[in-house]
């Protein structure tokens, strides 16, 4: 399976993506709003490559982020905890690709695709207040904000932070529509 939108191509994790993965990981600022433990080796990137590959489960529907002209790794895409007709999404860019649309486009993308092919109502979308980029993609990609959860979830600085929890359902209009 594949998506695009323009400059973008979401597609399926590969062992070959091991090497920008396991830099990814280790970018201060994606250990610490997406952790996945520490010391990001090679062992722990290979895993959490196989984890994210295999969608056998039905739980998860995992898609990296490349560059549409050459294939550059640019980040990650998920909808993970799905169950019935809800999902949450969540999602990391390198460094070098954040601030120009990168993370919306691929939101807005899975999101579409979550709603139209998985058929799912209602996708969850978590970010601590201390994450306010994370604020803007959720924002900008009609995810509304529907409350504060205090101290809800443990991040990789080892500190429970309080989350914005923001939804979005399949019936809501997109934003500019
Ligand atoms: C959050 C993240 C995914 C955004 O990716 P991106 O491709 O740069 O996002 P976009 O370009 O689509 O949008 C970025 C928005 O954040 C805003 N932004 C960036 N840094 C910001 C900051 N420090 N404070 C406030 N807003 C900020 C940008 O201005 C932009 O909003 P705007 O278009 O309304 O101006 C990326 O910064 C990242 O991977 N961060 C580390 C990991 C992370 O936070 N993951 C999410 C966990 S919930």
């Amino acid at each position: 399976m594949q998506l695009t939108a323009p400059g973008l191509v979401l597609r399926p994790w590969l062992e070959a993506d091991a090497p920008a993965v396991q830099t990814a990981l280790s970018d201060p600022d994606i250990a610490r709003w997406n952790p996945q433990g520490w010391p990001v080796d090679e062992e722990r990137t290979l895993s959490w490559l196989r984890s994210r590959a295999d969608w056998s489960a039905g739980d998860h529907a995992s898609l990296a982020v490349a560059d549409a002209t050459d294939g550059t790794l640019l980040g990650s895409v998920s909808l993970h905890h799905i169950h019935g007709d809800e999902a949450e999404i969540g999602y990391w860019i390198v460094p070098a690709a954040r601030g120009r649309g990168v993370a919306s486009r691929a939101v807005t993308l899975l999101t579409r695709w979550g709603f139209g092919q998985l058929e799912l109502h209602r996708i969850q979308l978590l970010h601590a207040t201390a994450n306010p980029a994370s604020c803007r993609v959720a924002v900008r990609t009609g995810y509304r904000l529907e409350g504060t959860l205090r101290e809800s979830f443990r991040y990789g600085d080892g500190r429970r932070h309080d989350e914005h929890l923001h939804a979005r359902l399949a019936t809501d209009p997109w934003p500019g529509e």
